[in-house]
């Protein structure tokens, strides 16, 4: 049967993700978009197997204040609404980072005073307009490099590194009962960049600045993948207290020698993985995959190569890192 075919006559008795993973008392979800879940067969998928959605781009600063004080949540309300309607959380993403920022604010000159006030008014505006509706913020994304050091951004060359804590004290006064993160990537073993971040964590539970978890994006290649490195390491910030959460989770093929065949069976031998060292961790709570099918995936255009990372093909059919992943979430 096709793909359309098969989603059609789904059942509720076939296993799902979510379903296993409810059993579990862990989320599991995607990326998208809101133009993505328009189309009638790619929502049907999403619903059945998901109950946590991540806006991919559109909860973005330069999308939703777009102007200084010109807010336009119009894309990611549509995501909102569609993930209430069918019951499902929202991971909201990503209140400041260095990328996708609004001309006003890459070209800007302002005052270390003014660009305080430029991150708490955008901050609070945003995570206002959602308020109650956000399981978990973004709250700062990806601000170390790769040897530890602080990534040099408009927000760390005007503020200074106070920026994280005031960014998590603003999204938590607008909103107290949303979980605050800082999500980084290539973070999933102990390394300087890890490192860093607990660093960086362990003095902010001291002085009482609230954050709730840390979201490892989990983007990963085939090769070189060593669980039980990211087991001990994903555990020291859950003995924190923090949620250690898997927030944009895909899988590069192209590197990997091998037929197609060998390839999709090796990914899913990292996705069985990686979902083992996720459900064996308490502090694990939700594993977010950063797409639904192939196609879809920002891989494509970064890697220049076609890539094959995520649980469906374009057919919407199963890969063998869906089966792989539902086999782990049955355990
Ligand atoms: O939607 C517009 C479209 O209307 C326009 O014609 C087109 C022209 O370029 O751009 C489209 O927007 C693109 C958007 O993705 C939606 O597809 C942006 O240019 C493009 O920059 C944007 O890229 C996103 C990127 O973050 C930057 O925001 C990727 O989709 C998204 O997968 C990627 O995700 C990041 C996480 O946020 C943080 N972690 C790393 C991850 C991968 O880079």
């Amino acid at each position: 049967m096709s793909g359309q075919l098969k989603n059609e006559v789904n059942n509720s008795s076939e296993p799902t993700l979510k379903k296993f993973a409810e059993i579990k008392n862990k989320h599991i979800g995607i990326a998208t978009q809101s133009y993505y879940v328009n189309d009638a067969q790619y929502a049907s998928v999403l619903t059945r197997e998901f109950d946590i959605l991540t806006p991919e781009y559109q909860m973005k600063m330069g999308q939703v204040q777009p102007q200084q004080g010109v807010f336009d949540f119009g894309e990611a309300d549509k995501l909102v609404s569609f993930a209430r309607k069918n019951n499902m959380l929202i991971r909201g993403h990503a209140l400041i980072w260095h990328q996708s920022l609004p001309d006003w604010v890459v070209n800007g000159h302002f005052t270390k005073e003014q660009w305080i006030q430029i991150m708490k008014d955008h901050i609070t505006k945003t995570v206002s307009h959602f308020k109650g509706e956000i399981y978990a913020w973004d709250v700062v994304n990806e601000a170390f490099y790769q040897n530890g050091a602080f990534r040099p951004t408009v927000w760390y060359d005007n503020i200074g590194p106070e920026y994280i804590d005031l960014a998590f004290q603003f999204a938590h006064e607008a909103d107290p009962n949303a979980k605050l993160f800082y999500n980084d990537f290539d973070t999933e073993v102990t390394n300087p960049r890890s490192n860093a971040i607990y660093k960086m964590v362990t003095g902010m539970k001291a002085r009482g600045v609230p954050i709730d978890g840390i979201g490892f994006q989990t983007h990963l290649k085939i090769e070189g993948v060593d669980y039980s490195e990211m087991k001990k390491n994903l555990k020291r910030f859950g003995d924190l207290g923090l949620d250690t959460d898997i927030t944009e989770m895909d899988i590069v093929t192209h590197t990997f020698a091998g037929t197609q065949e060998e390839r999709l069976q090796a990914q899913a031998k990292v996705y069985s993985g990686v979902i083992q060292v996720a459900m064996s961790l308490p502090s694990c709570k939700s594993v977010v995959f950063w797409g639904l099918k192939d196609g879809n995936s920002w891989l494509n255009k970064y890697t220049g190569f076609s890539e094959y990372p995520l649980l469906f093909d374009n057919n919407y059919d199963k890969k063998p890192a869906y089966e792989a992943t539902l086999n782990q979430l049955k355990l």
